[in-house]
């Protein structure tokens, strides 16, 4: 039964996008110390090397494979990373995301196509690209790290919930098709989560009435942990916070509330 199995991380070929930071970079200390071999990737190359020689002098194996993961190249040199350096790949963390704020009458439209280019087509393309390196790997697994706003668009964000919608849809419309292939998809879907991502937004053009400072939110690390732990569970799905978890049932129990509350913000 694939949502019950269980699966070892420990000697695990796994490949994470987005690692040089935030939750990327949580997953991949996470993930280093349940015994994973990590292929890491990021645009800035020589925070990633920083962040593989910590985990390699820990004891991990570590490879980085630097780059936009939104350019094509970049994408095939992740795959091959995994296979020169670890004879192939288990598990793909697509993780790598932007977003940015503000009305969308006002936006870029630039904005629109690279958030959509970044958290949608890499993730969608780098799966497909992946797949017959899955297919011969070790129960392998793809996992998506969506948002809590796949599940609930909101304004000021409209790029970003279209993206995570789609990153959505995408996970659950592939999972049986993986699934008839032997690999796992797993959807992960955190709320507010305290990393750099609010500052490297592409754009922050208005003050979130529903955020009050610097900060907030779960940490990374336990995002990373709930995520490891519903990899080795063979989970579907997870949503990583409490107040996600509201947020979820509030808009699937009392939509009409929840329209009404975010209409207060239009
Ligand atoms: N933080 C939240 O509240 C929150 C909530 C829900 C979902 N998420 C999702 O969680 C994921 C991670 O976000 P985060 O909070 O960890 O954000 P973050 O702190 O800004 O980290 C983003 C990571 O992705 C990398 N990255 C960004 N664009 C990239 C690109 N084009 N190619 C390769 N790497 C790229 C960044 O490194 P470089 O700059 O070195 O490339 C960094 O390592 C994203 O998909 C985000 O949408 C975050």
């Amino acid at each position: 039964m694939l949502g019950r199995r269980r699966r070892s991380l420990a000697g695990s070929r796994i490949a994470v996008t987005g690692a040089s930071g935030g939750i990327g970079l949580a997953l991949a200390e996470e993930l280093a110390r349940r015994g994973a071999r990590l292929i890491l990737n990021a645009r800035r190359e020589e925070v990633l090397r920083e962040v593989s020689e910590r985990l390699a002098a820990l004891g991990a194996e570590v490879a980085c494979a630097p780059g936009d993961i939104a350019d094509e190249t970049v994408r095939a040199r992740v795959l091959a990373t995994a296979s020169e350096r670890f004879g192939g790949l288990d598990i793909l963390v697509n993780n790598a995301g932007v977003g940015a704020f503000g009305r969308f009458a006002e936006a870029d439209p630039a904005n629109l196509r690279r958030i959509l280019e970044v958290d949608f087509f890499a993730t969608a393309e780098l799966t497909r690209a992946a797949i017959p390196l899955l297919r011969q790997g070790t129960r392998p697994a793809v996992v998506n790290i969506g948002s809590i706003l796949g599940h609930r668009g909101i304004p000021y964000a409209v790029e970003y919930s279209a993206a995570k919608f789609a990153v959505r849809g995408f996970s659950e419309a592939l999972r049986p098709e993986l699934g008839k292939l032997g690999i796992d998809l797993l959807l992960v879907s955190p709320g507010t989560t305290d990393t750099g991502f609010f500052d490297n937004v592409l754009a922050m053009r208005v003050k979130l009435p529903w955020r009050t400072g610097q900060g907030g939110g779960v940490s990374p690390a336990k995002v990373a942990a709930a995520t490891a732990d519903a990899l080795e569970r063979g989970r579907k799905e997870i949503i990583p916070s409490a107040a996600g978890r509201a947020l979820v049932l509030a808009n699937r129990w009392f939509p009409g509330v929840v329209d009404w509350w975010l209409a207060r913000y239009g």
